[in-house]
């Protein structure tokens, strides 16, 4: 098999001297991903999990969960596994049974977007409050519903400042609030305190929904019970991503949202569902992919990952700091924060980086050896500038 150094494909005119050597371009593509593969440690995607009995089985064809969950019918569709991933995550969470809704989504945006325009459909007037450290998708998605957006600043280690978000409250009392808590920060893996924001609120009397973007940490939290939804956590509604802990190999996630928050929606007659999602079609392969990985480890298995996953940040975390690199890590996290090594170790292991603070994320399947391989690589290149380490909050608490 020969090299190829630069992937020639991508043009319209490559596309019309069809066919193409396909499996050569298939074969550079894995080719690059495979050798990326050693120094991805900056993104946060598991890679033990093994999903290839599905992607064997079901790869090959459309699995399409058009419609509602609930919904029956259709073409093919994997909407029995997709009811039984929903049913897990709301009981990992400690949904009510009898006020829980949700479904497989294309990733933690879409269930931002979708649990958000539920509760602004509830509340039109509502402001929605987030804060600094808040993903990109939550200002979008308050452009895309045309609501109005209130920023809150986040503190030095990412968790929201509640002090600001009451200053914040106060000046817009007459409104209703629509507060976007994040567990697990894109940077940070801050966790914002659900009961300092509930407490707000109520300390405001000022009605309104509460949002929980847990892209990342969701699982993780839930499995411990720091994450709950239950009746008294006064949280409405949750969005996960389903290729981050469980590292499904396709961009996906989970939405849940209390039933009593939402509003009536329309049957569409000639698919003969129910219009609840924000995507028509749906991809049946990634819910299956989800009840897979659920089904194959199950809460105990899953529980394991998460502490290998934290035993290994924290081995981080000492590995860097004794390498003279400060580096820190909420105690619940597998992101590490430390100073922006320089461009050459950047690249070579891909680290996401906001100014002079980057981050590793120690995901499930992340090794030792490529931690220590990391820190030589920062040893290697300089001699580290320390900057100042932010205090994280004592026990993160999101219930
Ligand atoms: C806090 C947070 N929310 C939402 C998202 C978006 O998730 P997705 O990429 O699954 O749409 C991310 C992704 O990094 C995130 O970190």
């Amino acid at each position: 098999m020969t090299h190829t150094p630069t992937l020639r494909i991508a043009t319209a005119a490559d596309l019309s001297r069809a066919p193409l050597d396909v499996t050569a371009v298939l074969d550079h593509l894995v080719r690059e991903a495979d050798a990326a593969a050693p120094t991805e440690i900056g993104f946060p995607g598991a890679v033990d999990l093994d999903h290839s009995e599905v992607v064997a089985r079901l790869g090959t064809r459309l699995w399409n969960n058009i419609g509602d969950p609930a919904d029956a019918g259709g073409t093919a569709h994997t909407r029995v596994l997709e009811r039984a991933v929903v049913a897990w995550v709301a009981d990992t969470l400690a949904m009510p049974p009898d006020d829980r809704w949700g479904y497989v989504t294309t990733g933690g945006t879409e269930g931002n977007l979708s649990a958000l325009h539920a509760a602004h459909r509830r509340h039109p007037t509502a402001r929605v409050y987030h804060s600094t450290a808040a993903h990109y998708s939550i200002p979008k998605t308050v452009a895309m519903l045309g609501a109005r957006g209130v920023v809150v600043d986040a503190r030095p280690d990412g968790e929201m400042d509640y002090a600001h978000l009451a200053a914040q409250i106060r000046r817009r009392r007459r409104w209703p609030a629509i507060v976007v808590a994040t567990a697990g920060t894109t940077m940070t893996e801050a966790v914002d305190d659900t009961t300092r924001i509930r407490a707000v609120l109520d300390e405001h009397g000022v009605d309104g929904h509460l949002h929980v973007d847990a892209a990342l940490s969701g699982i993780p939290l839930a499995l411990d019970g720091r994450l709950r939804l239950d009746t008294t956590s006064g949280v409405g509604s949750v969005a996960i991503s389903g290729h981050k802990f469980f590292g499904v190999p396709t961009p996906c996630g989970v939405v849940l949202v209390r039933d009593g928050i939402r509003r009536p929606v329309s049957h569409i007659t000639y698919t003969d569902t129910a219009d609840t999602t924000v995507t028509g079609s749906r991809c049946g392969l990634a819910a299956a992919l989800l009840w897979h990985a659920i089904a194959t480890h199950g809460r105990e298995g899953h529980r394991w990952r998460v502490s290998e996953a934290r035993r290994l940040a924290a081995y981080a975390t000492e590995q860097l700091t004794a390498a003279g690199w400060p580096a820190w890590r909420h105690p619940h996290a597998f992101t590490v924060v430390l100073p922006t090594p320089p461009e050459t170790v950047r690249r070579k292991w891909l680290l996401a980086s906001d100014g002079d603070t980057s981050h590793i994320i120690c995901m499930p399947g992340i090794t030792r050896g490529q931690v220590d391989a990391f820190v030589a690589d920062l040893t290697a290149a300089v001699t580290p500038r320390p900057i100042p380490r932010p205090r994280p909050a004592t026990t993160p608490a999101t219930h």
